[in-house]
């Protein structure tokens, strides 16, 4: 309040050691009370009330022994008031001093007193000459005390500093000037619009606080990533450090032709019923596909071809057409791998349609090796128990190259596994329509101690890749893997739905570490 007085009175205060603080009667010098107008001041900032310079000076403080001195007088003081007046009274011998005062105020005080000609030597004792003194050491001490400093300059401070009566220290003073939201009133601004406020009518006259947007706000504690995601990142950083391009895989909706015809899967598979597979009614139906392909396909499940004799089982152009979610993302790399073979078909693709590739070879037939990856989601119609869920992601890879081997397969399977933590990886023969021979992958599980199936993989048919105009050399392994298995074995979650689903715990999710990074 005395700053905002002093402010509204003279506009400006250039040096605050001149304030007086109501009830003294000396300025507000001292380094204490410039601590205490600094807590005043940036209180005030805060709310922009002020603005103020800050000046660095050196101050001095009283040791112990110069505040007893400031508070008692000096040494020499002391003794010359212990002694009688030359004449008028029996003189004061040393031991009795000493006694009276203590050694050290006797035996220095006397010898000062002496030097300044206060007192003197009657018979064995000593008398007062001087009929007044004035101690300056006291005097000084007490300008210090309440200033920091001595007008009579630094001579006599250092003086004082050689007795050890005052200490140097650094001290601060300031220069204030009126704030953009000066005003005499320290009322607190309010910070909200209360019920309170309205009914009373207090609002109009209340002062509020400017908003601030330049606050940064508290912290909030959503937004972590789910197990799931965090296990995605994991393997789609292995893919990419091994070289992998990442497939688009955003269309969730599929005609039967992708997700099954063009891989020569069966139209009668039982995959294909209605009972494993989502159809889609509304559009129902997709549009048909490219014609030359789609008869070289129809005709190797119908008639057969490109060295085998295909299904010799009725086709229905119905059932390619029809609208499915996608039960697998091997229909996203049958897209892929069919716009991988369009050179060796004489067809040029846009800049962007066309999947990363390496180098071409010399066979100048238009093939060039390639290595896709994606990680997203399919659907099953299953029935949903602790393990299965009618959605899931799958992490699925194609590699293409000439000559391939079912080694080079197995070979990729044991590094991939190795850099997910699982270097002990085993193969069982399975079956799939468009693979020959294909794997079914096991690996340890050291937690659990047993063998467990994490994947499904194998050498894609000629049935399947020749149609798409690859040259008979080109051969294409792939592989798929659930995201969800090896996630609920790094988290040791048993139950599918603790992990995905409205039983989810929130907490868990925020609190579970990235489980590699
Ligand atoms: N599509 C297979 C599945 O869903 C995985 C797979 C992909 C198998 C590629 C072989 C080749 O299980």
């Amino acid at each position: 309040q005395l700053i905002l007085d002093t402010l509204h009175a003279h506009s400006t205060i250039p040096d605050t050691r001149s304030l007086v603080i109501p009830g003294q009667s000396e300025p507000a010098a001292s380094q204490d009370a410039q601590i205490t107008i600094l807590g005043a001041l940036n209180s005030l900032l805060s709310r922009d009330m002020v603005k103020f310079d800050t000046h660095e000076i050196v101050s001095h403080v009283l040791t112990a022994e110069g505040s007893q001195i400031a508070a008692d007088g000096s040494h020499e003081a002391r003794v010359w008031s212990a002694l009688p007046t030359k004449g008028q009274g029996s003189p004061v011998t040393l031991v009795q001093l000493k006694k009276q005062m203590g050694d050290e105020t006797a035996k220095v005080g006397q010898g000062r007193a002496f030097k300044n000609g206060w007192i003197g030597k009657e018979a064995d004792g000593l008398v007062k000459l001087a009929s007044t003194i004035k101690d300056v050491t006291q005097l000084d001490l007490l300008e210090i005390q309440s200033s920091g400093t001595l007008k009579s300059g630094e001579k006599n401070l250092a003086d004082l500093r050689k007795r050890k009566l005052i200490v140097q220290r650094k001290g601060q003073w300031f220069t204030v000037h009126k704030g953009s939201d000066f005003s005499t009133s320290t009322a607190k601004p309010e910070t909200d619009l209360t019920v309170d406020m309205l009914t009373s009518g207090s609002w109009k006259t209340s002062t509020y606080k400017k908003y601030n947007f330049e606050a940064e706000g508290q912290p909030t504690d959503g937004g972590s990533l789910h197990p799931l995601l965090k296990v995605r990142e994991e393997i789609r950083n292995i893919f990419l450090e091994m070289g992998f391009a990442e497939m688009p895989t955003a269309s969730f909706v599929e005609s039967g032709f992708w997700c099954f015809d063009a891989l020569f899967v069966p139209q009668q598979h039982p995959a294909r019923d209605l009972q494993d597979t989502f159809y889609v009614s509304d559009p129902s139906h997709s549009l048909d596909p490219e014609p030359e392909y789609y008869k070289r396909v129809s005709t190797v499940h119908e008639h057969g071809g490109f060295g085998s004799v295909g299904y010799r089982a009725p086709w229905s152009h119905e059932e390619t057409t029809k609208l499915l979610l996608r039960t697998h993302t091997t229909a996203s790399s049958a897209h892929m791998l069919y716009k991988l073979a369009a050179k060796c078909r004489g067809e040029d693709l846009e800049e962007d349609d066309r999947p990363a590739v390496g180098p071409a070879g010399d066979e100048n037939d238009g093939f060039r090796p390639a290595k896709l990856f994606s990680i997203d989601r399919v659907f099953r119609n299953e029935t949903m128990d602790a393990t299965h869920l009618a959605e899931f992601h799958q992490v699925e890879g194609v590699v293409a190259d000439r000559n391939l081997t079912l080694a080079d397969l197995i070979g990729f399977m044991k590094v991939f596994f190795t850099k997910m933590g699982i270097p002990q990886v085993r193969f069982k023969p399975a079956y799939n329509p468009y693979t020959e021979p294909s794997l079914e992958i096991f690996a340890f599980h050291p937690m659990l101690d047993r063998w467990v199936e994490v994947g499904n993989s194998g050498m894609f048919r000629p049935e399947m890749l020749e149609p798409m105009g690859f040259p008979k050399d080109v051969r294409v392994h792939g592989w798929g893997l659930s995201l969800e298995r090896p996630t609920m074995i790094r988290y040791g979650i048993n139950n599918i739905r603790t992990l995905v689903g409205h039983k989810t715990s929130i907490e868990g999710i925020e609190n579970s570490p990235a489980p590699m990074l």
